[in-house]
């Protein structure tokens, strides 16, 4: 396994001398560290005597004997350690120190493992099924692309954070002296970029004077990111998408230029359920790599669901429903557990649809007052979910913009605003867009979830008069720019 391949002998080594101390009361003789080491590299005695000047019968009977049986006893666990069994008995012993330093990282503010520090609550991963693809293809851009910026957009409860905290558990895995700084920080709705960028600087302990400007604190920041090598996380950076405040906008813009501009050995991983060139003026040749996190694999969510104590052929059925996102799932299993007994039959023939607490949230946030969505966006929402309960078919192109026109009783209505609008949606994971073949129009759609929050509108945000007015002369396209 490569993540193994990278795993750095002295560390591991550094372990099995403490474990050896603490057993036997003495260190690893020179012999016996020449053994290990190149067992570790899958050598043979002759080799190793080669190697070392020693002579390969006291290698082989002198001190692989008594080592092998002394091994066994202290980090064999009930498997025998052998020259040929050596270096997985040594990566697990080593997966085993770390994820126990991890673990405590999580309670702690200041921890260290290998030369990284870390700062932050990072999110506890209980269990982690599938995403072995996404994990490759983040530790390819990472490691040997070297990106100074990625950001991981998806829907609410998809997946981010737990996908990129499993990240890091595995790049800290393989080489835990590679970063200086690994910092979690979690965005919340009071965040302002002046107030995260001050508190990475205090984070960092980086002097400054009072009372200077945001310009001059984000130049600061980005000379530190030059001389150190951190892994910033920022975590639900859709907290603090403006609406519209166009200084706002600027100020972000000025936040991710530095990072993906200025020469630096850091990288900036940023979660969001909203993609980042809506929040700030991102240009598109940036070299922030944006990937969008979908729901999990079949075989990945079924075992998800498993653990919930839900199983049977139904499932795949509720996976589709629920386009694989982990924290619906996990909703819809307690609703079964709770009120069907674990019955997922029996869940079926109400045929009802659960909407779980983190997408209502994001609803809310994108339908409330300032919510994220335009006008234009809620009317495209609202007639989806309207022509979708009629029949659950995807709704045409062709046939959308002649509703909307006639739904808005425009004579007139801008193509490229509502296919904006379209874009917008689609990439916030609001709607979906499906083609027959590469020779028809796309149709859109939306998931049931999305679907039912609209139709129910349970918090009354959905139909909220908007001002149509605007709207109309917007759409009509007599205020554009
Ligand atoms: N790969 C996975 N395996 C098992 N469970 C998962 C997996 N991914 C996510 N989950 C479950 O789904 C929940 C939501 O995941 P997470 O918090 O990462 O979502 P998110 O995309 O960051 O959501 P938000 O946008 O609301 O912050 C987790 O708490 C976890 O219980
Ligand atoms: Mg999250």
């Amino acid at each position: 396994m490569s993540s193994n391949k990278n795993l750095d002998l002295e560390a591991v080594l550094e372990i099995l001398e403490e474990r050896v101390l603490q057993h036997t009361g003495r260190y690893l003789s020179p012999s016996e560290m020449v053994l290990i080491k190149g067992s570790w590299d899958g050598k043979d005695y002759k080799e190793i005597a080669n190697d070392s000047g020693y002579n390969v019968h006291y290698l082989q009977t002198g001190v692989g004997t008594p080592l092998w049986t002394m091994l066994t006893e202290v980090v064999g666990e009930g498997v025998q350690v052998k020259k040929l069994t050596l270096r997985n008995i040594l990566l697990r012993l080593a997966k085993k120190e770390y994820l126990k330093k991890l673990e405590a990282s999580y309670q702690n503010v200041d921890r260290l493992i290998g030369t990284t520090r870390l700062y932050g609550d990072f999110p506890k991963i209980v269990s982690f099924y599938g995403r072995q693809n996404e994990i490759s293809i983040l530790k390819r851009e990472v490691n040997i692309f070297k990106k100074r910026c990625i950001a991981l957009i998806g829907i609410a409860g998809i997946g981010k954070s737990i996908l990129v905290s499993k990240l890091i558990e595995e790049i800290l895995l393989e080489n835990s002296n590679n970063y200086e700084y690994l910092i979690w920080k979690k965005i919340n709705r009071s965040s302002t970029i002046d107030n995260l960028i001050t508190e990475l600087i205090e984070t960092f302990n980086i002097e400054q004077a009072e009372d200077i400007t945001l310009q001059r604190k984000l130049c600061l920041l980005l000379n530190y990111l030059q001389l150190h090598r951190c892994l910033l996380v920022l975590d639900g950076f859709e907290a603090i998408a403006p609406v519209n405040v166009f200084e706002k906008r600027l100020e972000y813009e000025d936040f991710f230029v530095g990072i993906t501009q200025e020469k630096h050995q850091s990288c900036v991983i940023v979660t969001s359920q909203v993609p980042l060139k809506e929040i700030a003026y991102v240009n598109v040749n940036s070299s922030i790599v944006s990937i969008q996190i979908e729901g999990l694999e079949e075989d990945a969510a079924i075992q998800l669901m498993r653990e919930k104590g839900i199983a049977g052929e139904k499932c795949k059925e509720l996976i589709e429903t629920y386009r694989g996102n982990p924290s619906e799932l996990e909703a819809v299993s307690d609703r079964i557990n709770r009120i069907f007994g674990g019955s997922i039959e029996k869940f079926f023939d109400y045929r009802t649809t659960v909407i779980g607490p983190r997408v209502e949230a994001m609803l809310n946030l994108q339908f409330g007052q300032n919510g994220l969505l335009t006008d234009l966006q809620k009317q495209v929402m609202v007639y989806l979910a309207e022509e979708m309960a009629k029949s659950s078919a995807f709704i045409p192109f062709s046939k959308l913009i002649n509703d909307l026109k006639e739904r808005l009783k425009l004579e007139v209505m801008s193509i490229s605003k509502v296919i904006s609008a379209l874009e917008a949606l689609e990439q916030r994971s609001l709607i979906e867009a499906s083609r027959q073949s590469s020779k028809h129009e796309l149709s859109y759609g939306m998931e049931p979830v999305v679907k039912k929050y609209i139709l129910v509108d349970p918090y009354g945000l959905v139909y909220k008069s908007s001002n149509n007015k605007e709207l109309t002369s917007y759409v009509q396209g007599q205020n554009s720019p």
